[in-house]
């Protein structure tokens, strides 16, 4: 089903719209699409997977100061990693807005909110906006063709622990990763998804 026809929709790119860049509005644009091919395969809402997809970046323009900001004055909980590298607060900082803003359902939510690190336990809506923000089609890494390949034709639980896996490997570049990757590829390991 398309975008467009998502309960809505226009509303949410309206929104977006608003607070990022071009670029960026055709990412979630583009992760709201994808989400969209592969929700009902996955055994998930058509319409949320919508949602989550067009609006878990909406934060993702704000600078540090802001979404620490936003963070104190949402009592959103920071660790560590979270004050070295703010950036990672854009998921749960949307969440937050979100849920003020149109009253998201608790999975769009948690979706938005987890989007970034994952988190051990984390829903199967969730687990899908993890896969197609990794892998929608105008990624250019080639690890975004290899997830989208294995959601193809292996299914949505190997794609989840392939984007997991990644996220793992990519965060042991980074200066400053939030411990709850790592967590979450562990709990998936014991817990595949279906
Ligand atoms: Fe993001
Ligand atoms: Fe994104």
């Amino acid at each position: 089903m398309p975008v467009a026809k998502a309960e809505r929709s226009r509303e949410f790119l309206a929104r977006i719209r608003q607070t990022l860049g071009e670029k960026r509005v055709m990412h979630s644009v583009f992760v709201a699409e994808y989400f969209s091919s592969f929700a009902g395969h996955a055994g998930l809402d058509h319409d949320e997977a919508v949602a989550a997809g067009l609006l878990h970046d909406l934060a993702r323009g704000m600078e540090k100061e802001e979404l620490l900001a936003q963070a104190r004055a949402r009592r959103i909980p920071m660790g560590e990693a979270q004050l070295l590298k703010p950036l990672l607060l854009h998921g749960p900082v949307a969440a937050e807005i979100c849920r003020e803003e149109f009253g998201i359902s608790d999975d769009v939510h948690e979706a938005v909110y987890w989007h970034t690190t994952g988190r051990p336990g984390m829903g199967r809506l969730a687990l899908g906006l993890c896969v197609a923000d990794f892998a929608e089609p105008s990624r250019d890494y080639p690890e975004a063709a290899e997830a989208r390949d294995i959601l193809r034709k292996s299914g949505f639980g190997p794609a989840v622990l392939y984007v997991f896996e990644k996220k793992v490997e990519f965060g042991r570049a980074k200066e400053v990763t939030d411990p709850n990757t790592a967590a979450t590829l562990f709990w998936l390991r014991e817990h595949p998804p279906a």
